[in-house]
C-alpha cells in the first residue's frame, strides 16, 4: 500500500504569519507542505512565488510539494528547484512541452508531477505514466484558482481509472478536501491528501490530521 500523506495548503494560512502557518502545520503531523503558486493567466487568481517556496523551505524540514498553476511552468521550474521545492507539479493543460518539462524537473534533482483539471480526462497523462515521466499525478477536485472551493466527486471516476493503470504512482487530490470527503477519495485510489481552508481553520490541527489520515488509511483502495 503507498504511503497515506496529508499535505496542508499554505494558502488557507495566515498570510501575515505563514512562517508560523508552516511550522503550525509540521508540529501537527503534516507530510509535506502544499505551495499553490498561480501567475494570474493560467487561473484568474495571483499567489506565490519562489520566494514563498524559499521560506517555507528554511520554516520546516518537511518536503514542499509546489504546485504550479502557471501557463509557461518551463520559464520558472529553475527558479522554483534553486528555492527548495522538492517535488514540482506542471498541468497537463499548461502551454509547455510535458515531456521536457518534467524531464527538466528530474534533471534537476526533483521529484516531477503532473496535475489535471476537473475536467481533463485521465488518457491526456497516461503517456507520461507509461513512460514513467513522473513519479506523482493529482486531480483537482475544483477548478484551480481559489481555495474553499466544493469538492466535485465525479473526479473520482478518473482516480480510479489512474489508480488501476499505474499501482505505482502517487496519486494526490487536490480541493475540498475535508472529514467528509476524505474517504470518497481515497476509496477510489488517492495516497496524498491536499487539505487547505478545512485544516486551517481547526482549533486542533493535530487532531484533524490524524482523522483524515485514518480515514484515508481505512479507505485506501489500491486496485479499483
Ligand atoms: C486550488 C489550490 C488548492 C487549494 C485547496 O487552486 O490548488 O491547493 O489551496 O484548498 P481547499 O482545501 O480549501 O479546497
Ligand atoms: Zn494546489
Amino acid at each position: 500500500m503507498p504511503d497515506i500523506q496529508i499535505l496542508p495548503s499554505i494558502l488557507a494560512a495566515d498570510l501575515g504569519r505563514l512562517a508560523e502557518g508552516c511550522q503550525r502545520a509540521e508540529a501537527a503531523g503534516a507530510d509535506q507542505i502544499h505551495v499553490d503558486v498561480m501567475d494570474g493567466v493560467f487561473v484568474p487568481n495571483i499567489s506565490f512565488g519562489p520566494g514563498v517556496v524559499k521560506m517555507s523551505a528554511a520554516a520546516v524540514s518537511i518536503p514542499q510539494n509546489v504546485h504550479l498553476m502557471v501557463q509557461r511552468p518551463q520559464d520558472h521550474i529553475k527558479a522554483f528547484a534553486a528555492a527548495g521545492s522538492d517535488t514540482i507539479q506542471i498541468h497537463i493543460e499548461a502551454k509547455c512541452d510535458v515531456k521536457e518539462t518534467l524531464a527538466a524537473i528530474r534533471a534537476l534533482g526533483k521529484r516531477p508531477a503532473i496535475t489535471l483539471n476537473p475536467e481533463t480526462p485521465a488518457e491526456a497523462i497516461f503517456e507520461c505514466l507509461e513512460n514513467r515521466w513522473v513519479d506523482e499525478v493529482m486531480v483537482m477536485s475544483v477548478h484551480p484558482g481559489f481555495g474553499g472551493q466544493s469538492y466535485i466527486a465525479n473526479v473520482e471516476e478518473k482516480i480510479a481509472a489512474i489508480r488501476r493503470t499505474a499501482d505505482w504512482v502517487d496519486i494526490a487530490i487536490d480541493g475540498g478536501i475535508d472529514d467528509k470527503t476524505v474517504r470518497g477519495a481515497a476509496a477510489a485510489g488517492c495516497n496524498l491528501f491536499v487539505a487547505g481552508s478545512y485544516l486551517y481553520k481547526q482549533a486542533d490541527m493535530a487532531a484533524a490530521i490524524a482523522d483524515l489520515r485514518q480515514q484515508a488509511t481505512e479507505s485506501f483502495c489500491a486496485n479499483v
